[in-house]
């Protein structure tokens, strides 16, 4: 059977299979199904009020279960398919199960440019619930053999689409009320949001809510620790390098994570390596400051959460 008819049939079944996307590698199940939703959560050890990101092949779909404004259509008219999720209200009709929105009256939707995962929507024809393919508060799978080593043998398919292209997750804009807010950072930045829906994005407010309650501080842990500074090498300890200047020696191993100083690429590379690095058994990982503008908020925010013990 060909792998998209495989892997539709496995959704419709009720199962939960591993999908590729740009960004990273989700672990997808049918997001109308509950009993589908619930291997989702139990595979990842994810708390259950933690809502999933439903994906789909065009915004036809999307229309049936989340009420669209003129900001969300230019969004997704602008970048999708591409690395944006949007918060939107549910429709009455909603197919998307209260277990995937952890109860909310709200859903995150996205169109992921990938092609195989593109088709199987488009054949799937509804909701598919993907969060990224690890267990909850360690680091996302940005290919195949990331997720094999974690959650493989939990799964029944695991589609290859070799290396994420951005490696980082999606971009979350909050547009279920009047302002826009920005609930995750990722590789498309909010000024270019602003430049699109030509209005303010606000950033998230701590006000004690979590509102993207996967943006818990604890989060994308590695095995070994991670700190943001060089100073004094520790014993079996990397370095995440940034540019081609003052690179401080006397590292066990040294990943450079753009000797250009290009953070698309940094962006790409960081998990990837992390990964590597941790696969490798070091104690702990140093990483060089990254300029903490445009796709280098995404970069800092991930480095930050990887830090926290
Ligand atoms: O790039 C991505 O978005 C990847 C790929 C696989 O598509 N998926 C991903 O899913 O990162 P996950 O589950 O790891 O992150 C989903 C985030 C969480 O922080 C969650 O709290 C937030 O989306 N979220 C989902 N539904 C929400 C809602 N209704 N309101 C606010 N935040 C929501
Ligand atoms: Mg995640």
């Amino acid at each position: 059977m060909d792998l998209v008819k495989k892997a539709v049939a496995l959704l419709k079944q009720g199962e939960a299979i591993v999908l590729p996307t740009e960004t990273v590698y989700g672990l997808a199940a049918d997001a109308s199904n509950e009993s589908a939703l619930k291997k989702v959560y139990q595979i990842k050890n994810r708390p259950s009020f933690n809502p999933l990101i439903s994906h789909y092949a065009d915004i036809e779909e999307i229309k049936k279960d989340v009420i669209l404004d003129s900001r969300a259509i230019k969004i997704f008219e602008h970048f999708s398919p591409g690395p944006i999720t949007v918060v939107l209200n549910k429709t009455t009709s909603s197919r998307i199960s209260d277990l995937a929105t952890a109860g909310l009256k709200t859903a995150a939707v996205r169109i992921p440019n990938k092609k195989i995962t593109l088709e199987i929507l488009r054949e799937f024809a509804g909701p598919i619930a993907a969060p990224s393919a690890n267990i909850s508060t360690k680091l996302s799978p940005t290919n195949k053999s990331h997720v094999e080593k974690s959650i493989g043998n939990q799964v029944k398919l695991i589609i290859d689409g070799g290396e994420a292209e951005h490696g980082l997750e999606s971009t979350i804009i909050d547009l279920s009320s009047t302002k826009a807010i920005l609930l995750r950072f990722g590789t498309i930045t909010s000024q270019e949001i602003e430049s699109v829906i030509k209005e303010e994005v606000f950033l998230k407010d701590y006000d004690g809510i979590i509102k993207a309650p996967g943006m818990m501080l604890k989060h994308y842990s590695p095995k070994c620790k991670l700190r943001l500074d060089t100073a004094n090498p520790q014993k079996n300890e990397a370095l995440l390098a940034f540019g081609e200047d003052q690179i401080p020696t006397g590292f066990a191993e040294t990943i450079n994570l753009s000797p250009k100083k290009d953070l698309a690429e940094v962006a790409k590379k960081l998990f990837k390596s992390i990964h590597e690095l941790e696969d490798k058994n070091y104690d702990s990982i140093a990483v060089m400051p990254i300029p903490n503008i445009g796709i280098g908020l995404a970069i800092n925010d991930r480095l930050k959460r990887a830090s926290n013990t």
